[in-house]
């Protein structure tokens, strides 16, 4: 069977921006959106253009400077969030609306004080007012992980007569496991007429760490679309991170996908993100973490300098890492040591080596790290010529 498209939607100056003290300025954005289309995403939600005038003008300018991409601007289901986004996005070159309302039984009692029906009324007018301005209309609906499956598929089937084009069944809270998750999205594949001619995006929050593999189990269901961010940021404990998804689809031919990101990318535009945004990446992260590709204990060392594939599942290369780390530590072996004397110039001997590595132990067990000044520093006690 042919390989699916999974499509990747670029939330990071949306959803991504919600993170507290991570504004960011209109030719920030602009910079961000530039390095997204060469990334390969295929969809930049831009902003919500209605939430102030600085969103508004970023929608504007990033739609005239971006082209391949779709360009998404975010609306609340109300008529005048909807017009300010079709207002946003009339230089893009392919605009999308992203518009819908809350569906959980706590949105519709506490938020809307509503009931399932009017709120089903409410999601038709947003998506029929949206389709006025724009072809392209997803839908949200908020809290969808948390929402009873037969009424979400009866709202997504409502939303489709009324022309949504995507459907975000967004588990907004970061509340549910992943078979629940992809559970989800098979009910609706299975019950909602029309769903063939629409397109189902997974959108997870990690409240409980689940975002990936959630998004991940929604496209073993039939999720054709992933929202998701640049290393993970947005609300609370974040969004889908984006360079996890996109690897983990390239990894495991089982999943019988793929997707259009450059993944020797990643790396680059993650550091940009964290630098423009002022949020570090944590040094563990998937993929982008600074120890993600750096070994420090002895056996995984030898292992690394013997054959990379013995302790690394990704060629650091294809996600734009130089190389692979050997970090020397008090657990780092000889192999290790002989590796990093070789790589700043030192050939020694077998005998040599031994004598050298009694000297770095003493030193490495008062350091966190040996860095290759304190290598050249033993080097000059040792004696040895090197
Ligand atoms: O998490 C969420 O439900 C959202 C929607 C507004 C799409 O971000
Ligand atoms: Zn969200």
């Amino acid at each position: 069977m042919d390989k699916r498209q999974v499509l990747i939607f670029d939330t990071t100056l949306r959803d991504g921006e919600q993170v507290p003290g991570c504004k960011l300025n209109t030719p920030q954005k602009i910079e961000i959106a530039k390095q997204l289309e060469l990334l390969g995403v295929d969809v930049i939600e831009a902003g919500f253009p209605i939430s102030s005038p600085g969103d508004f003008n970023s929608v504007v300018e990033i739609s005239k400077s971006v082209s391949e991409p779709i360009i998404c601007g975010l609306s609340r289901g109300v008529k005048k969030d909807i017009e300010v986004a079709a207002e946003a996005l009339k230089y893009a070159k392919r605009p999308r609306i992203h518009t819908g309302i809350g569906t959980s039984p706590s949105h519709i009692k506490y938020k809307f004080k509503s009931t399932p029906e009017l709120i089903m009324e409410r999601a038709i007018s947003a998506v029929k007012h949206a389709k006025s301005f724009v072809e392209d209309v997803e839908f949200y609906a908020e809290d969808a992980g948390r929402t009873d499956n037969e009424y979400l598929a009866r709202v997504c089937e409502a939303v489709i007569k009324a022309g949504a084009t995507v459907l975000n069944i967004p588990d907004t809270t970061g509340y549910c496991l992943p078979d629940e998750y992809g559970a989800k999205i098979k009910y609706l594949m299975d019950n909602v007429r029309g769903i063939e001619n629409v397109i189902i995006s997974a959108h997870c929050h990690n409240d409980l760490g689940l975002a990936t593999a959630n998004s991940i189990s929604a496209v073993m269901n039939g999720a054709r679309q992933i929202e998701c961010t640049i290393n993970g940021i947005g609300e609370r404990a974040g969004n889908t991170s984006l360079e996890e998804v996109s690897m983990i689809m390239k990894q495991h031919p089982r999943l019988n996908v793929y997707n259009n990101i450059n993944s020797k990318m990643l790396n680059p535009i993650s550091r940009l993100v964290a630098e423009r945004m002022g949020m570090f990446v944590q040094p563990n992260k998937a993929i982008v973490g600074s120890n993600a590709f750096a070994h420090s204990s002895g056996i995984h060392q030898d292992g690394v300098i013997k054959n990379r594939e013995t302790y690394e599942i990704i060629d650091p290369e294809e996600v734009g890492v130089h190389e692979s780390l050997i970090v020397l530590t008090a657990r780092s072996g000889r192999a290790a040591l002989a590796f990093r004397l070789h790589k700043i110039g030192y050939s020694i001997t077998k005998l040599e080596l031994d004598e050298i590595y009694q000297i770095f132990l003493e030193h490495a067990d008062k350091k966190k790290e040996i860095t290759d000044e304190d290598l050249h520093e033993i080097m000059k006690i040792s004696n040895v010529a090197g």
